[in-house]
């Protein structure tokens, strides 16, 4: 199975980033592929523009609906010969729904997505009405545009693909997908300048291994993240979550 992502963004050489890394081995194993559609190439005029002056005045720019809104349905599959479209259409925005790590796993089980990155103050909202299925944040603080965001998500995304990671582990068991923070960890030397690896991770003794991981998640999540706690204790047994 390969997640397609079709990206819109007047910077498609920023996304040459994913090539390193986990998202660079998800692209080689094509357990991820990338395809970039740039809404230059659907202006209408010589000087390839793709923004305007806002109505109403005020700072800034706005990207125009007609190249921006051709350029996602060429992008998505709504215009390509043959195809219809196979996935949601997501625009990174300060003003969407926060991203969580349930979101980035709904959006690693699916078959195919669009991810448009605005720049300048952003989209003509019509765009959005007529086009975008999703409108996410990656957190509470403004970027200059939604190329970073995008790949933040590719990024979350991409190590959850079957096969990606190599230790099918490692995901499940991290940070987030618990719910709480991650426990700290250790690697040779046993001694660090004066610093002591703790003395229950030499014990071979993986039940009290495991008891003292727990222990240390819930201390650091408690004293970083008391949010996070209440979320799970507002969770009944029972609950699917
Ligand atoms: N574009 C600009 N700021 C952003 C943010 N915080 N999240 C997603 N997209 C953005």
């Amino acid at each position: 199975m390969t997640l397609r992502v079709n990206v819109v963004s007047i910077f498609p050489e920023m996304f040459d980033a994913l090539r390193f890394g986990m998202s660079g081995r998800a692209l080689e194993q094509k357990a991820l592929e990338l395809l970039m559609t740039n809404p230059r190439d659907f202006a209408k005029n010589r000087y390839r523009t793709i923004d305007d002056r806002p109505y109403g005045g005020g700072p800034g720019m706005v990207m125009m609906a007609e190249p921006l809104s051709a350029a996602i349905d060429a992008a998505s599959g709504e215009s390509r010969e043959g195809t219809k479209k196979a996935g949601p259409i997501v625009y990174l925005s300060p003003k969407g729904r926060r991203m969580e790590q349930t979101d980035v796993e709904s959006f690693a089980a699916l078959p195919e997505l669009t991810l448009i990155a605005g720049r300048y103050e952003g989209i003509d909202e019509r765009v959005i009405q007529t086009r975008i299925d999703d409108e996410v944040s990656i957190g509470d603080y403004v970027l200059a545009g939604g190329e970073f965001a995008a790949m933040v998500l590719i990024e979350a995304v991409a190590r959850l693909l079957p096969g990606v990671l190599g230790n099918e582990e490692s995901a499940v068991q991290e940070s987030f997908t618990s719910g709480i923070l991650d426990y700290p960890h250790y690697t040779r030397p046993e001694c660090f300048e004066n610093l002591r690896v703790p003395e229950v991770l030499l014990s071979g003794d993986h039940k009290k291994i495991a008891n003292w991981r727990q222990n240390q998640a819930l201390k650091v999540t408690k004293e970083r993240r008391p949010d996070l706690l209440e979320i799970r204790s507002s969770i009944k047994p029972g609950d699917k979550h």
